[in-house]
Order: C-alpha cells, then sequence, then structure tokens
C-alpha cells in the first residue's frame, strides 16, 4: 500500500486526499447485510462529494440532506424520471432531516412534497406556511451519552410533548409520518440506542391509540467506526438492534437510518508533505501542509483524534504535528508517535480520514486544501 501512496503522490503532489470507492460500496454492503430491515439514508453532510452521492445512488441508498444544496445534490439522480414516477420516489429516496429550515428553503423543496423533519412548534408553523407539502418526522431527544459528538442538547424534542407536537400538526392540517433521532455521533455506549428504540415506541403506541397512524422509525446516524480496537463492533450492535426492531415495532413500521460517518470514514487516506522541522521545547514538531482549517477539521468540529503512520520504519518518539496556517490553533497534535529522523520533502499519512474532513474544509490563510482523487 505504501508504494502505491508514493506512486498517486508522485502523480498528484500533495495534500492528496484518496477516496476509495469500493470501500464505500463495501460499507453500504456490510450495513445491508446486518440491517436488512433498515433502509440506509446516507447523510450526505459526513462528505458531500458529488460522486459518493453517485456511488451510493448507484447501490440502491437513500441520502439524508441538510440543506437545499445537498437536496438538489441527490435530485440531480431523480430529475430524468417521470413526475409520477418522481413524486412515489421521492421519499423514498429523500429526507430532510435538519429540524430547522429557513423559509426560503422550505418554499423551494415545497414542490417536491419532501419528507422534513420538526421538533418544535414554530417550525411547524413554518412548515404550514411555507411548506405544506411536506410530511414530518418528529425528532425526539434522546440520551447521547459517551457518543464522540453529542446532538441532544441541540436537536430533539422531548419525548414527553411528542404527542402535544404530532396532535398540533394533524390538528393544523399537516401530516406526520413517524419518528426520528440521533444518539450522538459515533456512539459506542449501544445503551443509548436501546433506550432511544423504548422511547419512540412508547410514542408509536400512544399516538396509535390516539388514531394517528404513524408508520416510519428513523434511528438516525451514530453507527461507530472502527478507528482503533477499542471502538465496540458494529456488527454487535447490528444484533442488539434486529432483536429490539422485532421485539418492540410491529411489521408495519418502516425503519430507515441516516448513516454518514460509517459509510465514508475508512474510505480515505490522506498523504501529507513535511514542510518544516523544529524541536521546540525539546519535542520534535513537524509542520505538513494540511491542518486544522483544512483536512484536519474534524479534529475542530468533530472531536476526531486523527493517526499519523510514516514512511519510515525508525523508532517512534512523541512529536507534534501542525498545520501549515500562520495561526497557533492550528496544532493537529502534540502527541502523534512518530520517528523523530522524518525530515522536509518526507510524506506522512492518516487513514480513516473520509468524515467530516473534506465537508468542512476551508481556504484559511489562502490554502486551497488537499487535491481529492478517486479509486473505483
Ligand atoms: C440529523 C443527522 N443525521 C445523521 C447524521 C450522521 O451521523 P453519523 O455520521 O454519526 O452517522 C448527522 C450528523 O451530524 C445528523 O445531524
Amino acid at each position: 500500500m505504501k508504494q502505491e501512496l508514493l506512486d498517486l503522490v508522485k502523480e498528484h503532489g500533495t495534500p492528496l486526499f484518496i477516496l476509495d470507492h469500493k470501500k464505500i460500496r463495501e460499507n453500504y454492503q456490510t450495513f445491508k447485510k446486518h440491517l436488512p430491515r433498515v433502509q440506509a439514508y446516507y447523510a450526505v453532510k459526513a462528505n458531500s462529494n458529488q460522486e459518493i452521492v453517485k456511488t451510493l445512488f448507484e447501490q440502491g441508498a437513500s441520502f439524508d440532506v441538510a440543506s437545499y444544496n445537498e437536496f438538489m445534490q441527490v435530485y440531480e439522480y431523480l430529475k430524468s424520471m417521470k413526475k409520477s414516477e418522481k413524486e412515489f420516489y421521492i421519499w423514498d429516496k429523500i429526507i430532510f432531516s435538519n429540524t430547522i429550515k429557513d423559509k426560503e428553503t422550505l418554499r423551494k423543496i415545497n414542490k417536491y412534497k419532501p419528507l422534513v423533519t420538526f421538533d418544535n412548534e414554530a417550525e411547524l408553523k413554518k412548515i404550514l406556511e411555507y411548506g405544506n407539502q411536506a410530511g414530518l418526522v418528529l425528532r425526539l431527544k434522546v440520551p447521547d451519552t459517551g457518543s464522540q459528538v453529542e446532538m441532544s442538547s441541540k436537536f430533539g424534542a422531548d419525548p414527553s410533548d411528542g404527542l402535544k407536537l404530532i396532535t398540533q400538526a394533524f390538528d393544523m392540517g399537516l401530516k406526520v409520518e413517524g419518528l426520528s433521532f440521533h444518539v450522538g455521533s459515533q456512539c459506542g455506549n449501544f445503551d443509548n440506542y436501546t433506550c432511544a428504540l423504548a422511547l419512540t415506541s412508547e410514542l408509536f403506541t400512544e399516538t396509535r391509540k390516539q388514531g394517528y397512524n404513524l408508520n416510519l422509525l428513523d434511528i438516525g446516524g451514530g453507527f461507530p467506526v472502527p478507528y482503533d480496537e477499542h471502538v465496540p463492533r458494529f456488527e454487535q450492535l447490528a444484533t442488539i438492534l434486529n432483536s429490539e426492531f422485532e421485539r418492540l415495532f410491529p411489521k408495519d413500521i418502516e425503519i430507515v437510518a441516516e448513516p454518514g460517518r460509517f459509510m465514508v470514514a475508512t474510505a480515505a487516506i490522506l498523504v501529507s508533505e513535511i514542510i518544516g522541522k523544529a524541536r521546540r521545547d525539546g519535542k520534535v514538531f513537524y509542520h505538513i501542509n494540511d491542518g486544522v482549517y483544512h483536512t484536519y477539521s474534524g479534529v475542530v468540529y468533530d472531536h476526531w483524534v486523527p493517526n499519523f503512520h510514516s514512511f519510515k520504519g525508525d523508532e517512534k518518539k512523541i512529536c507534534a504535528v501542525v498545520g501549515p496556517t500562520c495561526d497557533s490553533f492550528d496544532k493537529i497534535t502534540l502527541s502523534a508517535e512518530l520517528p523523530e529522523t522524518m525530515e522536509l520533502g518526507d510524506y506522512i499519512y492518516t487513514e480513516n480520514i473520509g468524515a467530516y474532513s473534506t465537508a468542512s474544509t476551508t481556504r484559511f490563510n489562502g490554502f486551497e486544501g488537499a487535491k481529492i482523487i478517486h479509486k473505483y
């Protein structure tokens, strides 16, 4: 593998972000195999590269979008369909899972009769005024303890307000199709899922008793990526989920999920070049040509701890790896295990960097960020 990376670097330069579509297809198949009752809506935000959307669309995936632009990235593949087919298809292919949408976005997507999430009364009023053709999914606040990125402090209605919000929506002439939640991203605490399923199943029972026939359960994202050997296995989570689905949700309830990280994280490698080297307070600092304002943005936004690998096999010591900008905040890590013998012009690489990386890159200090290449 190392030689292949070096050959690609010779051809394309650095920083180089290599995206492996075979791995994306494998991840999608693994998800389907272990959760056969669940339709996967890829969360485009994890990596919105159009080629990924295309690859997953061809695999039969559906998509979770957060903005009008992401909506159109997916709609690109639906627009050539006949009108009747398209109308039938849109909910099967796209869920707009951002609980807060500005009125302009609602106005623009209304004609597509989209499926959208909400979690509060003001949003319902806005949907009624600007997007009344939408089908609704109520997002609930669920435990997210121990997940790498917590969600419940910003999103989700309290489950005890669920019935009230659903009743309000129907009273306004809107239609609620189902319930959703998100247990937090990179969730290693599977109790978050079991607890969320128990809460949603209770609300399903309650709403059905009131005569509201909700039929969609959206279990969000959070599926853990094996960044290291301590991460609990996805397969183990799938076994728990399947038995909870069986136990708690009648067969007529359609189950969907919004996996982001799981589909793409393991499908990319970044190779950077050492552009500076200094010993600061006794520690070797490698200055590389990518940093936290660029492909390593996940260090900030995703609370991610990146791995670093050298092309040299020398003894490893604790070194710092920092980015190319003038900002002192641009430190990727102060404790990477790397040989101290690397020199300017040498390369280092990071694996499993496909999610929440290029998606949140900036052009800070005028640096363009990594070149992206695709392996199919
Ligand atoms: C609403 C929603 N769905 C799905 C995802 C994807 O989550 P993950 O990458 O953990 O699968 C996110 C991530 O932020 C999200 O906000």
